[in-house]
């Protein structure tokens, strides 16, 4: 028989742990949870369930707020320092609102060896941004990184998931200026 003297099972305590964790208060960042919601059953609460859930949240986000990596790991029933330990560890998750069109530019060896340099700084100039920033418009964020794969068709952009190789500084710009008529269109 239990007295009061009895010491509590480890299990008791990992589950009121886990019942703190679970009715813990969002962090009140204004983020709508309801797109989130709507995908959450598609992902059964184990572990491995973690980079898919971050990465499907991150496409409907475009980043990770705080109360979004916390609804997740409330739905995976998993620590928070865990949630915020993989999504930190992984270069493709942000934690920064990034604009709409994300354009990324090649500054690896085939690319400068072709003009990739003047086709940055085009890109830079046409949106008055630098490496890892954002216009205000939220419209473009600007990445550089150091290969895209795609060195035959060198110098290379991507915006968004479209690839645009063969590049001169002139033709990078007229394609950010079709992203924004379609924008105002
Ligand atoms: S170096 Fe630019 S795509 Fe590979």
């Amino acid at each position: 028989m239990e007295t009061t003297d009895t010491p509590r099972q480890p299990d008791y305590f990992l589950e009121q742990r886990r019942k703190a964790f679970r009715e813990m208060p969002l962090p009140a960042d204004g983020v709508d949870l309801a797109p989130l919601e709507a995908v959450l059953d598609e992902f059964p609460p184990v572990e491995g369930s973690l980079i898919p859930l971050l990465q499907r949240a991150q496409d409907i986000y475009n980043y990770l707020p705080r109360s979004i990596m916390a609804r997740i790991a409330q739905h995976l029933r998993l620590p928070w320092s865990k949630v915020y330990g993989v999504a930190t560890f992984y270069a493709q998750f942000y934690f920064e609102p990034r604009g709409k069109h994300v354009v990324r530019v090649c500054r690896g060896t085939a690319c400068h060896v072709r003009g990739g340099k003047r086709v940055l700084e085009a890109v830079k100039r046409e949106l008055r941004i630098d490496d890892g920033e954002t216009t205000e418009d939220m419209l473009f964020s600007l990445e550089t990184v150091a290969c895209l794969g795609a060195c035959a068709l060198a110098p290379v952009m991507v915006v968004g998931s479209t690839y645009y190789g063969r590049l001169t500084p002139e033709r990078a710009g007229y394609v950010l200026q079709s992203y924004r008529e379609e924008t105002d269109s």
